[in-house]
């Protein structure tokens, strides 16, 4: 029997398999990258300092290659790309929690003490500090069963948060540099222009 257009539309298990792993791949790759150039002692002058960095603006990219899922889901009518939100979103989280390790652990040598000091006195650590505890209940409520357990509303609400903890990601940023502010600014175009987008398709959907 012919089968139906949506059925022959539709991607095989082994091909939707294979785009999550070059998703799960494309995430990790950064990481494999810098404890590649780790291991070979490629790091620079300040191996310290570039894993820190590293790994923030990787967290950074990857919660604005989170935002950007859903317009690019509508513009070129790719529904399914919705499902790697989590995934992308998740390894965000997973590269900031390594920034803020590899900054208390190898740089603080995990000096609570010195961590709690940093929070209230350099105002780029209070920010990036706000940013991840506002990250951790997203994470956690990630699953499909944390949306039926909280309700469709409530859980859209709180993963709202996202539109404030990508801000305090860029102004972190913005506030760390001393010379060039032009690679937070962009970042800061690049949050703006995917919130422009959001208000443009509400009211779209209004009209
Ligand atoms: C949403 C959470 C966060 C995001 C998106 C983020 C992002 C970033 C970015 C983009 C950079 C600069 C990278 C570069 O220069 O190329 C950075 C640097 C840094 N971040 Fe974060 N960060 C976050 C949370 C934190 C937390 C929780 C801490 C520590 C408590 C922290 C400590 C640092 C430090 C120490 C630097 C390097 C400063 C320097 O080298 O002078 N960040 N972060």
């Amino acid at each position: 029997m012919e089968p139906t257009r949506a059925a022959r539309k539709r991607p095989s298990r082994l091909q939707d398999n294979l785009v999550y792993g070059l998703v799960w791949l494309a995430c990790l790759a950064p990481l494999l990258w810098l404890a590649w150039k780790g291991f070979a002692g490629d790091l620079g002058a300040n191996p310290i300092e570039k894993l820190i960095r590293q790994l923030g603006v990787w967290g950074l990219r990857l919660l604005l290659v989170g935002l950007a899922i859903t317009p690019a889901a509508r513009i070129f009518r790719q529904p399914r790309l919705i499902r790697f939100r989590r995934t992308v979103g998740l390894f965000a989280f997973a590269y900031i929690v390594l920034h803020l390790f590899s900054y208390v652990g190898v740089d603080l040598y995990f000096d609570l003490g010195q961590l709690w000091k940093d929070i209230l006195k350099r105002p780029f650590i209070t920010l990036g500090m706000l940013g991840l505890v506002l990250l951790i209940p997203l994470a956690v409520t990630s699953t499909n069963g944390w949306i039926l357990r909280l309700g469709r509303a409530v859980w859209q609400r709180l993963h709202g948060l996202i539109y404030l903890i990508v801000p305090l990601g860029v102004v972190h940023y913005y506030l760390l540099v001393k010379a060039d502010h032009r690679p937070p600014l962009a970042y800061g175009a690049v949050f703006l222009l995917l919130m422009g987008w959001r208000v443009w398709d509400r009211l779209d959907r209004k009209r």
